[in-house]
């Protein structure tokens, strides 16, 4: 689900882009990589963290959206850098062949998708054995979510259940290398890093 005019603002602020890249960082000191790695992020925003990826790996990097606007950003941001290129798709539906990547990323995406079990089939389906799925989401209280489901994605005040994403990903033979829920003000921040078998 596209954000908000008000989310929209607050994602493309300088403080935000700061912290997705202080978070992307650090999880991705948890994974190997080679010249040749794949990398896909979904929901990639505006396109921080797939430059910041590009400008320190050789290999390729592939950023989609569901947000035409944001899309646009990321490409102006980022003119023509080869090996990178951003793409309008949904998460639930990637416009990939299996087994195509060796890192997927998510950095706040999967509570704004209201079928996100759809999108992990999908993150599942493009990773390659021995890749790499990095998540990073905010959990909200759950006297915000109690709101009825569809009012909760359209205001981007879903979550997801953390326990039902390492359960669902345990199930397809992933391992996780590194999970953390940590309070931050009245919401909760939670990242990850899992491994496919
Ligand atoms: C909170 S923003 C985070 C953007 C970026 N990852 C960051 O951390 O700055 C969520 C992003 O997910 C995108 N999004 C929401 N639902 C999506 C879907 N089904 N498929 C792809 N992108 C989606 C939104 O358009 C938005 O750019």
């Amino acid at each position: 689900m596209k954000m908000l005019k008000l989310e929209k603002l607050l994602v493309n602020s300088r403080w935000s882009r700061n912290r997705v890249l202080k978070l992307a960082k650090k999880l991705l000191g948890y994974i190997e990589t080679d010249d040749e790695t794949d990398f896909l992020e979904i929901g990639c925003g505006n396109g921080e963290v797939a430059k910041y990826i590009t400008r320190t790996y050789r290999g390729s990097v592939t950023g989609i959206d569901i947000d035409p606007e944001q899309v646009e950003i990321a490409r102006d941001k980022d003119g023509d850098i080869p090996n990178l290129k951003y793409l309008e798709a949904d998460s639930i539906n990637l416009p990939f062949e299996n087994g195509s990547f060796d890192v997927v990323l998510s950095f706040g995406v999967l509570h704004h998708i209201e079928d996100w079990q759809q999108a992990l089939k999908e993150i599942i389906r493009v990773l390659r054995h021995g890749g790499y799925f990095v998540c990073g989401d905010i959990i909200y209280p759950e006297g915000i979510t109690k709101m009825d489901n569809s009012s909760a994605y359209s205001f981007g005040l879903a979550t997801v259940d953390v326990d039902e994403v390492d359960s669902f990903l345990e199930e397809n033979g992933f391992e996780m290398l590194h999970s953390s829920l940590e309070r931050s003000f009245v919401v909760k921040d939670y990242e990850a890093v899992y491994r496919k078998g």
